[in-house]
């Protein structure tokens, strides 16, 4: 009985925080907002999504995290221990550091341990395939947390973003803020670089794809100029999402192609590829208020909001991790207890075995002008995480 009314009150907890989170549920999936949208995105994400009630029992959820040398890992770690535990799941929770081959063990030796449901954000989304195929051997669910699990079976639900409309969100803002409409007919051009995501994860790609479907025009013709040439995924992926490849090929293109003109936009995946992009600009003399460039990155980690405020960086992605967590926890709930969890995607993710279906919660563009609106009114950090 006890517990009955301990529950109630989490689940009425966890609803009352959705209700301020930035990344909650929408199902008409109208996902990439403009910039001038954004404020009513946020109010959009409703809450309407089903908020897990409690149940379990001593049942243990393996969750396998990539990396905790990047906040939002941390965050999403942290938020998954918390809500299952909330609700009565005994948690093990294990990060990679970006190794695949730790992963890989990790995996198995939950699968070994005997885990009732196992949740994976992978560090290379093809590598699990044997590991996956034991849990399923073992009769362990599997749900793929924010990446897909590629070229398996093994997988009953995937969360994430709608990683597509991240990359549409970055390139509209591009597109909207220095007016790229209208830059051909008044005879404007700008300089852009481009610093996309690690190639063995599923969703750098789709980041790169919202964002091409955007520039593409732009870029044919002659608005928009890459003069280093590396415009093909091929050429700006950053291995493993790295800070230190994207400064040093940031360094490299400055030094090759921009000795006697200015990088104007550097369109960057990720709040640590703006980081590394940031330092490489201050090592070329580039300075805030002069001929610093328009940076994007996603994540809206801490540092990238205090980025933001300080000009260093001039928008980022807001993904809610609470909100993220909060859809796969229904998921794990959902597998354990034999019911079907809401789902808002069943097409756009195949992972070469299945389509895997799926939960995308929204992402919202930030910039100085919606941070506090969007990270300290949405409950996403307090005023002073961020330096506000
Ligand atoms: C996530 C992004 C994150 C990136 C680097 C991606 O899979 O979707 O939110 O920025 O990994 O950690």
């Amino acid at each position: 009985m006890k517990k009955k009314v301990l529950s109630l009150l989490l689940s009425a907890v966890m609803v009352g925080s959705l209700l301020v989170g930035c990344g909650t549920t929408d199902t008409s999936n109208d996902n990439a907002g403009t910039t001038a949208d954004t404020a009513s995105n946020v109010a959009d994400n409703d809450a309407s999504g089903e908020t897990p009630a409690a149940s379990a029992s001593g049942q243990i959820v393996g969750v396998a995290m990539p990396t905790q040398s990047s906040e939002r890992w941390i965050n999403d770690g942290n938020n998954m221990k918390e809500q299952l535990e909330a609700l009565g799941y005994e948690v093990d929770l294990q990060y990679a550091e970006d190794d695949v081959q730790a992963q890989v063990s990790q995996i198995e030796n939950l699968v070994a341990k005997g885990v009732d449901c196992l949740v994976v954000a992978s560090v290379d989304s093809s590598a699990l395939v044997n590991a996956l195929a034991q849990a399923k051997a073992a009769g362990i669910p599997v749900i793929a947390y924010d990446r897909l699990l590629m070229d398996t079976d093994a997988v009953s639900y995937y969360a994430t973003f709608d990683n597509k409309a991240v990359g549409t969100l970055m390139a509209q803002y591009v597109e909207e803020n220095m007016q790229l409409a209208t830059a051909k007919e008044e005879g404007r051009s700008y300089n852009v670089e481009l610093f996309m995501g690690s190639p063995d994860d599923n969703n750098a790609y789709y980041v790169y794809d919202g964002i091409m479907e955007v520039i593409q025009k732009y870029l044919d013709d002659g608005v928009l100029v890459c003069q280093s040439g590396q415009i093909d995924f091929e050429s700006n992926n950053t291995l493993r999402w790295s800070q230190e490849t994207a400064q040093q090929r940031c360094e490299n293109i400055l030094t090759a192609n921009y000795a006697d003109q200015k990088l104007d936009i550097a369109i960057t995946a990720y709040d640590g590829l703006a980081y590394g992009v940031r330092s490489a600009l201050e090592g070329a003399g580039y300075k805030v208020g002069e001929d610093w460039p328009m940076i994007t990155a996603q994540d809206a980690e801490t540092m990238a909001c205090k980025n933001i405020l300080s000009g260093h960086q001039t928008m980022s992605i807001c993904k809610d991790t609470k909100i993220l967590a909060q859809k796969c926890v229904t998921m794990v709930q959902a597998v354990l207890e034999g019911t079907e969890p809401e789902i808002n995607d069943t097409e756009q993710y195949n992972n070469n075995v299945l389509t895997v279906p799926s939960y995308l919660c929204i992402p919202v563009a930030v910039d100085k002008d919606n941070l506090k609106e969007v990270i300290v009114d949405g409950g996403v950090y307090k005023a002073e995480d961020i330096g506000l």
